[in-house]
């Protein structure tokens, strides 16, 4: 059954991949204004900050817009806890979770830093999953969902390449303890329950130190 279920992943993935140009409606301007609050964690600059043993603040810039929309909507209803996101998001309006969106996904993507501790063999393990998977565990690649360079596809695919480690590793525990369950068609809790914490820990430490698109 499990070979089966890893082509229905892939094809559900290819799926929204056809159907996913970016099209958000919203004020860059308006949305500048409205991340005064923002922007002691996301940054000025929407990279955000690795925070080794705390929480990560992601790196919001060159995000896709309608991503970035729908991830708003998901905090404020709850589908994705975030006690610290969710307190933000209830001061915006719908205009305003638009124009935010619209804001960061026109900053340019800033490099990723890496700065986690790993191995030489840890980041070679890491480099593998995303790039190759690990069929004998029925771990799809990352890449075959976020991108040749794991730089994003479209409006379902987020770029998870430059992005910091804690925060690729805070998702992938989030979505095994239940606490992430907005993915459509469940394709993240599928992968993210076939990984142990030697797969996060590298995986998220080789993508943190790749280019963000
Ligand atoms: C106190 C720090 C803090 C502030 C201030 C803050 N955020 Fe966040 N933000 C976070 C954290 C932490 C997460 C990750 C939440 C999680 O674990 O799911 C996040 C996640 C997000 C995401 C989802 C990113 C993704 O890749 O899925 C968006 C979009 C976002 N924030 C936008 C905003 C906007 C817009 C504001 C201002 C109105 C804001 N944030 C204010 C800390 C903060
Ligand atoms: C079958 C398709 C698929 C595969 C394979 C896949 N992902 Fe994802 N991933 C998704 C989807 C869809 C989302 C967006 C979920 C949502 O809408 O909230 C996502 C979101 C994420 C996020 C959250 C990003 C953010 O900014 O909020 C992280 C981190 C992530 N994936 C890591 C990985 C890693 C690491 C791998 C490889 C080990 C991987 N993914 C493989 C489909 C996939």
């Amino acid at each position: 059954m499990k070979k089966y279920q890893c082509m229905t992943l892939i094809a559900a993935g290819l799926s929204l991949a056809i159907s996913s140009a970016s099209a958000l409606e919203g004020d860059a301007q308006a949305g500048k204004e409205a991340t005064v609050m923002c922007v002691a964690c996301h940054q000025g600059d929407g990279g955000g900050m690795n925070i080794p043993k705390g929480e990560s603040w992601p790196a919001l810039s060159g995000l896709d817009a309608d991503y970035m929309y729908k991830q708003l909507q998901d905090i404020k209803s709850g589908a994705r806890e975030s006690v610290t996101m969710q307190a933000f998001v209830n001061t915006l309006t719908d205009k305003q979770m638009r124009d935010v969106s619209v804001y960061y996904s026109q900053l340019p993507a800033v490099a990723g830093k890496g700065g986690e501790d790993v191995t030489e063999e840890e980041l070679a393990h890491g480099e593998k999953l995303a790039m190759q998977g690990d069929w004998d565990r029925y771990i799809v690649p990352c890449k075959s969902c976020h991108g040749p360079n794991n730089q994003g596809a479209g409006q379902h695919f987020p770029g998870i390449a430059g992005q910091h480690a804690g925060y690729i590793s805070d998702q992938l525990h989030a979505w095994k303890k239940g606490k992430r369950h907005n993915d459509p068609q469940h394709l993240m809790l599928a992968i993210a329950e076939r990984l142990d914490d030697n797969d996060i820990r590298a995986v998220s430490a080789w993508l943190s130190r790749q280019p963000a698109q």
